[in-house]
């Protein structure tokens, strides 16, 4: 694996950026590729670091461009495919761009993976392929549960789940596929609850909760992730899919909220209950014995322990987040002006 060259696909977003810098702190001899369309998500202040290095290439673009996914995909050996879009909210406002970059974008680069004979295309996907649990319940997401999508989101990552697999099962491409529970850490946009309440409560603002704040996911910390990522791609079959879910033992989001505060020395009550989010789904759990039985991997770090680094990493770096919120902040305000609190 040492000497080989990565396509890493939407490199410059949260878990793409967070990936490269671990795959190149941990395999200095092999190349990394970012190709990355910098939509308002990708961020290359993230990968400030790493950007002289030789080994190192960022291409701006379009997984959907043919003849430029083509022209890399050349001197590529082992895909790992992040690009996509990924806020629930915005696919449930304008879903187009969601088909438009999860399904046929994906198409475009499974297409160049088997034109030029990459030796492994790793698809990262979510559970919310899965649908929504019952709250209460204690049913988990398996690697054999059923595909169920709710939102333009999940059903746009289904569709690319389902490609991959045909890509693999009609045309032999040596695929492997993840799916993985809700991700926080450091460099996730602010849009995403986990940062969205770290840095509101830093810029004096109160959190947003939906709804009775009752739904419940499993967080998994990014770092994590990541290192499940390159046990796949060193050490996965192909033709398998690996679930990855973290520590967090069915915490409600008013629950997790109340953590943040906490943490953050605030006092227990700086959120408000706003309108729900439509078609909301109730309740996420991942069941990671498959990955931890074949491949050895298990979360290592708390949700406490995470959020408490989490929360000490945006405490400094507001340099890196803020002129996020400010550039962002049409989507911001028009996102939260129809919420009510209730
Ligand atoms: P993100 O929104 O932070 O980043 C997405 C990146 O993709 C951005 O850098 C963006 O510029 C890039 N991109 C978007 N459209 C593109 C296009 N057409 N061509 C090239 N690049 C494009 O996303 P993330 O949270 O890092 O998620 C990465 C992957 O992990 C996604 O496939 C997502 O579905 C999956 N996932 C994320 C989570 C999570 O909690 N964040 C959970 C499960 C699965
Ligand atoms: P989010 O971070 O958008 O991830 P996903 O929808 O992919 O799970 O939301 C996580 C949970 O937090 C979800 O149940 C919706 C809820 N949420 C809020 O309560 N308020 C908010 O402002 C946001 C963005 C999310």
């Amino acid at each position: 694996m040492s000497t080989q060259t990565l396509l890493v696909t939407g490199g410059a977003g949260f878990i793409g950026a967070n990936f490269i810098l671990y795959w190149l702190a941990n395999h200095p001899d092999s190349r990394v590729i970012n190709l990355d369309l910098l939509t308002y998500a990708g961020n290359l202040e993230t990968l400030h670091q790493i950007e002289s290095l030789p080994n190192y290439t960022f291409v701006q673009g379009d997984i959907g461009n043919t003849e430029l996914v083509n022209k890399i995909m050349a001197d590529v050996d082992t895909v790992v495919h992040f690009a996509a879009e990924t806020h629930v909210d915005r696919s449930i406002k304008n879903p187009d761009i969601f088909l438009t970059t999860n399904i046929l974008g994906t198409h475009t680069l499974l297409k160049a993976a088997l034109k030029h004979h990459v030796k492994r295309f790793h698809h990262i996907s979510t559970d919310e392929v899965f649908g929504s649990l019952e709250l209460g319940s204690t049913k988990k997401f398996t690697e054999k549960t059923g595909y169920d999508p709710r939102s333009p989101y999940s059903a746009s990552k289904a569709a690319s789940d389902h490609l991959v697999r045909a890509y693999g099962e009609t045309y032999g491409l040596p695929y492997t596929i993840s799916n993985c529970s809700n991700n926080y850490g450091e460099y996730q946009f602010p849009e995403k609850i986990i940062p969205l309440a770290i840095t509101n409560l830093m810029a004096g603002r109160r959190i947003p909760v939906y709804g009775d704040g009752l739904n419940v996911r499993d967080w998994l910390y990014v770092q994590d992730h990541c290192r499940a990522i390159e046990l796949i791609l060193t050490t996965g079959q192909e033709h398998q899919t690996y679930l990855i879910g973290g520590l967090s033992h069915d915490v409600s989001n008013l629950e997790l909220i109340k953590t943040i505060l906490r943490l953050m020395n605030h006092a227990e009550t700086e959120f408000d209950f706003v309108t729900d989010r439509p078609g909301h789904d109730q309740r996420y759990a991942v069941d990671w014995s498959y990955i931890h039985q074949s491949l050895g991997w298990s979360p290592t770090v708390s949700l406490e322990e995470g959020l408490q680094r989490t929360i000490d990493w945006y405490l400094a770096h507001p340099d890196w987040w803020q002129p996020l919120k400010t550039k962002n902040q049409a989507y911001f305000e028009s996102h939260y002006a129809g919420s009510k609190s209730i």
